[in-house]
């Protein structure tokens, strides 16, 4: 097992003109919870595409489960989960029908990928609503069965981009409990974005703030609330890393201009 499942030195993505992600480095240690938190555009989607082999770095390397996402993408591929930020599992199927279709791209078969359908189906709270049409099911079961979908073939690292982006408190929390409870077993390191800065808090062992591409503040939670003050919360800790604040007030100014 690697002591550091994530490791990212110098990573760089460049859309034609645009420098998206900036000379990004960090390790994850084997079991960790990473947080990437950063406004919107701030490069966060673009680094784990980077980390999942979905898109090229400009510069700079990368290595997920032991492997060189650029020289062993295929290696990184059968090591890892990722729930993409936008929905994704088909509609006109069932639960279980979706699952089995990762299933099998994760080459699993026979009685091994029954069990583990079976294991993971339990794990995220989907065995009652397996034969049933994802049309049909709440945004929150979504994001379950996407989850299972993602970690089927448990793999040891899991990318998971706004797991729970649109769901209410209860279903974030359900959700949460099935991942942890999951994550617990199996030892999978995670990395994962959200805007919601108490899940980061509770929830990430490490976080890092992103801003304009850049990584501007790395640290526990609680250290970094510490650094601004004693009452600081992981909000006030954004909105001082990312200079918000100041995003804020020129939006502000600029719209008393307009007027
Ligand atoms: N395919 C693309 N082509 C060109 N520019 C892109 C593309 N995808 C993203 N960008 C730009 O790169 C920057 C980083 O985008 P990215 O999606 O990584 O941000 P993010 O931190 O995930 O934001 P969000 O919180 O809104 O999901 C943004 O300025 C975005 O407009
Ligand atoms: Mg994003």
């Amino acid at each position: 097992m690697n002591t550091f499942p994530i490791d990212v030195q110098g990573l760089t993505h460049r859309y034609a003109t645009h420098l998206a992600v900036n000379n990004i480095s960090f390790k994850v240690p084997s079991g960790a919870i990473f947080g990437l938190l950063g406004p919107n555009g701030a490069g966060k989607s673009t680094t784990v595409k980077i980390l999942t082999t979905l898109l090229p770095a400009t510069a700079g390397d990368a290595f997920v489960a032991g492997y060189n996402v650029r020289r062993n993408p295929t290696e990184v591929r059968q090591n890892i989960g990722y729930v993409p930020q936008m929905l994704c599992a088909d509609g006109d199927l069932t639960g279980y029908e979706n699952l089995l279709l990762s299933a099998k791209l994760y080459g699993l078969e026979g009685a091994q990928r029954k069990d583990l359908m079976d294991e993971v189906l339990e794990f995220m709270g989907l065995i009652d609503v397996q034969h049933d049409l994802v049309n049909s099911y709440s945004g929150g079961m979504i994001r379950r069965l996407e989850i299972a979908q993602s970690i089927v073939h448990q793999p040891h690292v899991l990318f998971l981009d706004e797991p729970t982006v649109g769901l209410d408190p209860a279903a974030r929390q359900m959700l949460w409990q099935h991942l942890e409870t999951w994550r617990k077993k199996q030892n999978t390191t995670i990395l994962l974005t959200t805007h919601d800065m108490d899940e980061a808090d509770a929830l990430c062992d490490v976080v890092a703030f992103m801003k304009r591409g850049s990584i501007v503040a790395i640290d526990e939670p609680k250290k970094l609330k510490e650094a601004i003050s004693k009452a600081a919360s992981l909000d006030d800790a954004f909105m001082h890393y990312t200079d918000y604040g100041d995003y804020a007030h020129a939006k502000q100014a600029r719209r008393r201009s307009i007027t």
